[in-house]
């Protein structure tokens, strides 16, 4: 998002007009990372024999920027995101999240599954509160947090109702609160949307840039729709079949604000026509070398 403003050099007449920021300051606001990745490898041992999921993975994520991982079955996806939710260890390599070494689940990062996984004994209010519950938090500041999240979600109404009586895309968004609770600086999605019908994802895609402009957070979304990678995400990554590695890492020059007439000229995009052509590559069997 900053890259593109600062990318042009300020005419001299126009630059004494402009407010100083020191060249270290920039500098970091530039190039800081929410997420590094180098060299990143995890297997895991199925009767005895290793599977490697992922190879190899190294990767950059600026601060602020939306990401969408496309990939076949099986390519890894849902690993490399709980490897970035610190619930899995990685086996080799660094995973570096905020400026730290990932060691377990941090309330800075949020987790978003294909399903919403609510407690269906739950009341919408207490599904999205349930992590200021387990940090600790009054039942005051609970639910004026959960009232405020329901708001930005677009729930109002449905604090009271249970999982049961809602739908699927209110479902999810009910799932997505939970995880903004905590004001995450990253966001990572699994497939978030892949369960709903075509116009509700539509809609929860566009409400989704909405919030990552309003929020500045970092997301990192996994799809299967080339079409919603491009529409969504500043870059897209293919990974190759199993084991996963990155085949592509591309650029998407679609400006914003984007909107849903995009999304679909967004499928005929030189963009979604490079990740297409990566999928295809990398769908192929990559020969017998495990
Ligand atoms: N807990 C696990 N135990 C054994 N194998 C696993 C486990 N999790 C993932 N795998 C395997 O790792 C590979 C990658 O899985 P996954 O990350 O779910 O892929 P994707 O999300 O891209 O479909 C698959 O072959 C899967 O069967
Ligand atoms: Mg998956």
């Amino acid at each position: 998002m900053s890259a593109a403003c600062g990318a042009q050099a300020t005419p001299p007449s126009l630059a004494r007009f402009l407010p100083a920021v020191d060249a270290a300051t920039q500098a970091r606001h530039e190039t800081l990372d929410a997420i590094e990745l180098h060299g990143v490898r995890r297997s895991f041992s199925i009767d005895g024999r290793e599977l490697v999921a992922l190879d190899d993975v190294s990767l950059r994520v600026p601060q602020g920027s939306l990401l969408c991982v496309v990939g076949p079955n099986g390519s890894g996806k849902s690993t490399l995101l709980r490897i970035l939710a610190g619930l899995i260890p990685a086996g080799a390599g660094s995973v570096i999240v905020n400026g730290t070494a990932v060691t377990g689940p941090d309330p800075r990062v949020g987790l978003v599954f294909q399903e919403p996984r609510l407690l269906p004994w739950r009341t919408v209010m207490d599904n999205v509160t349930l992590p200021l519950a387990l940090a600790g938090w009054s039942e005051q500041q609970r639910v004026e947090r959960g009232t405020q999240l329901i708001g930005q979600l677009g729930l109002d109404g449905f604090e009271r109702a249970y999982p049961a009586q809602l739908s699927g895309g209110l479902a999810q968004r009910a799932g997505i609160a939970r995880a903004l609770a905590m004001e995450p600086d990253v966001l990572l999605m699994d497939e978030p949307f892949s369960a709903l019908d075509a116009l509700t994802r539509d809609h929860l895609d566009e409400w989704l840039l909405s919030l990552w402009q309003r929020t500045q957070s970092t997301i990192v979304l996994v799809t299967h729709s080339i079409g919603e990678a491009v529409f969504l995400a500043d870059r897209v990554v293919v990974l190759s079949a199993r084991p996963g590695h990155v085949v592509a890492d591309i650029e998407v020059d679609i400006p914003r604000p984007r909107s849903i007439r995009d999304a679909a000229a967004a499928t005929f995009t030189h963009a979604a026509m490079r990740v297409r052509e990566a999928l295809e590559a990398g769908s192929e069997p990559l020969g017998d070398a495990a």
